[in-house]
């Protein structure tokens, strides 16, 4: 079974009491059982991990080379600065894709510029809680891709 690892960053672990007009009421463990229902049903194996620290989820990305083949990643503020956590991703070189529950680009101008998304497969923003539900559906395809790849070579 494909393994998917869903990574959130730093103040995720407030989500639906902060900021909710911003990024929704839903906190994280109920958007965390809407992505495992969605995985359960494509057969994917999903693994959480929130952090508010940069090495942690640093550290999470390293031990986790080799054994998923996807991952997805909102890195909150981290997405605007952090280029060791962008460096960790290219190192890695698993497929990820970023998501944001706002819509980046509609908001303050530091946000406008993602240090991640270079290094990502694609990227959502402004869909709420869906937009981690969109991420894990393309990666289940992704992955697919990619193992009929493989047994093709
Ligand atoms: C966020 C957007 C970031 O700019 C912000 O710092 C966050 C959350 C989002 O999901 O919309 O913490 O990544």
């Amino acid at each position: 079974m494909s393994k998917i690892l869903v990574l959130n960053g730093p103040n995720l672990n407030m989500q639906g009491a902060r900021e909710p007009e911003v990024y929704g009421t839903m906190a994280l463990p109920q958007i965390q059982s809407i992505i495992s229902a969605r995985a359960q049903e494509l057969k994917i194996e999903v693994e959480f991990f929130q952090s508010n620290h940069e090495g942690a989820l640093i550290d999470c990305i390293q031990q986790h080379m080799g054994s998923t083949e996807g991952i997805i990643i909102n890195p909150g503020a981290l997405t605007h600065y952090s280029f060791a956590l962008r460096d960790a991703l290219a190192a890695a070189n698993i497929p990820t894709i970023e998501v944001h529950l706002s819509n980046i680009y509609a908001r303050e101008h530091f946000r406008h510029r993602s240090v991640i998304a270079p290094v990502s497969r694609g990227h959502i923003a402004g869909l709420d809680w869906r937009g981690y539900v969109l991420a894990l559906e393309a990666l289940a395809e992704i992955i697919q891709a990619e193992h009929s790849n493989e047994g093709q070579i």
